[in-house]
């Protein structure tokens, strides 16, 4: 079945393309207003792109009124975010603040979490998330009048004590368990995963031989 994009209108399109390519990490996104408030809010149009240097992108729509939402103005007015990654203990936390709260109340004291400041950027970090990411603003496209795509560089990573390695920064999954957003309000674990070998063309070469 082919499904022509220029046939849908734009929320079916959205309905097939965020059901297809799951499961998204969450960014969950703590920004700080100009009177202080801290916002919080999860965005799952999101992905780490590069390592240097070191860039996270963000999707960020409007609300359904047509208005900006709090993340997008809060970074349009100052570029600094923290993106905090969420695992199983903080998922139902993350939904709460995707509660549309007003601007001037934070979703943090409802949400139940608390915050630790962060190093490099004005907005703090999340103390329940497993890892924090401190971003700067890089580049901003605004793709369309609903859809603007962050882009931001990474300053500084946190991680929860016994989730890194520190001699060699391997990462213990069992101590992670991210989440993942497949669609509507569905979500999955990182449990059952699977190892795939992957081999040189020399390799590959050998083992087809031998069959
Ligand atoms: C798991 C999850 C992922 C979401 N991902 C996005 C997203 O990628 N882009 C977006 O515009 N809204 C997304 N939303 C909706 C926003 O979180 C919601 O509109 C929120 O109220 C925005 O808050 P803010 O105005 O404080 O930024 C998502 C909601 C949930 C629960």
């Amino acid at each position: 079945m082919q499904h022509l994009m220029s046939e849908l209108s734009g929320p079916l399109r959205y309905k097939l393309l965020s059901a297809l390519v799951v499961p998204r990490p969450i960014s969950f996104v703590t920004t700080v207003n100009e009177k202080g408030v801290v916002n919080a809010a999860p965005y799952s149009f999101f992905n780490v792109f590069s390592e240097d240097p070191p860039l996270v992108v963000i999707g960020i729509g409007r609300r359904s009124d047509g208005t900006l939402k709090d993340t997008a103005l809060n970074i349009e007015a100052n570029g600094d975010f923290v993106v905090n990654l969420v695992d199983e203990a903080i998922a139902t936390a993350m939904n709460v603040a995707a509660t549309d709260f007003p601007p001037d109340q934070s979703e943090i004291d409802p949400a139940g979490l608390d915050l630790v400041a962060s190093s490099l950027v004005a907005p703090p970090r999340i103390a329940q998330a497993p890892a924090a990411l401190e971003c700067r603003n890089h580049t901003t496209l605004l793709v369309a009048t609903d859809r603007r795509l962050v882009v931001g560089e990474v300053l500084a990573v946190h991680t929860r004590e016994g989730l890194v390695d520190p001699g060699n920064l391997r990462l213990n999954l069992d101590a992670y368990r991210p989440v993942g957003r497949l669609f509507a309000n569905l979500y999955c674990r990182t449990k059952d995963t699977f190892e795939l070998v992957r081999m040189s063309y020399a390799d590959w070469l050998k083992q087809n031989k031998e069959r």
